[in-house]
């Protein structure tokens, strides 16, 4: 297994997806370890887009836990309906929040955090987890991620 990412600098963020998919397909496509996986995608998203916050909670019982991520210490459990993620849950859909300050009950984990991206990922029709992207600028997604982030937790489903 390669343990380096090949992501030109110069590279459109389109094209950054491009890469990235693949590479990280073949780092989790062998490994059967969940947190293992998680754990090594938050990091290549880290690594290749530079995201202020990027991780996954986990669906437990009637709560969201806090999985392995990158960025500043986070919110530990989140309730249903509750935040970003929490309707990403409940409404198992992604949530593109251009401004967290005008989501009706965002969770402000971290006051620096302006805009977010939350994409649901099933195993088979239940929603299982969510993968979170926060930025510090406010809108700092657009369908490009939506479109490529959601590409990516299917690649993830394959393997939960
Ligand atoms: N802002 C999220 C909470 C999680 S942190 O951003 C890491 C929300 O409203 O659900």
């Amino acid at each position: 297994m390669s343990e380096n990412l090949f992501i030109s600098e110069s590279a459109s963020k389109a094209e950054k997806y491009e890469a990235l998919i693949p590479q990280i397909e073949a780092l989790i496509s062998g490994e059967p370890d969940l947190y293992a996986n998680l754990a090594n995608i938050s990091a290549a998203l880290k690594e290749a887009f530079g995201f202020f916050w990027v991780g996954f909670y986990l669906v437990k019982e009637t709560q969201l836990v806090l999985g392995p991520f990158q960025g500043p210490i986070a919110c530990t459990r989140i309730s249903i309906g509750k935040g970003v993620c929490g309707a990403a849950w409940q409404e198992a859909k992604t949530m593109l929040v251009s401004n967290v300050d005008e989501f009706p009950g965002h969770i402000a984990c971290n006051s620096a955090s302006k805009s977010e991206i939350v994409i649901p990922v099933f195993k088979g029709d239940v929603v299982a987890m969510v993968l979170d992207v926060d930025s510090d600028q406010l809108d700092d997604f657009d369908s490009v991620d939506q479109e490529n982030l959601e590409k990516l937790m299917k690649v993830l489903e394959e393997t939960i």
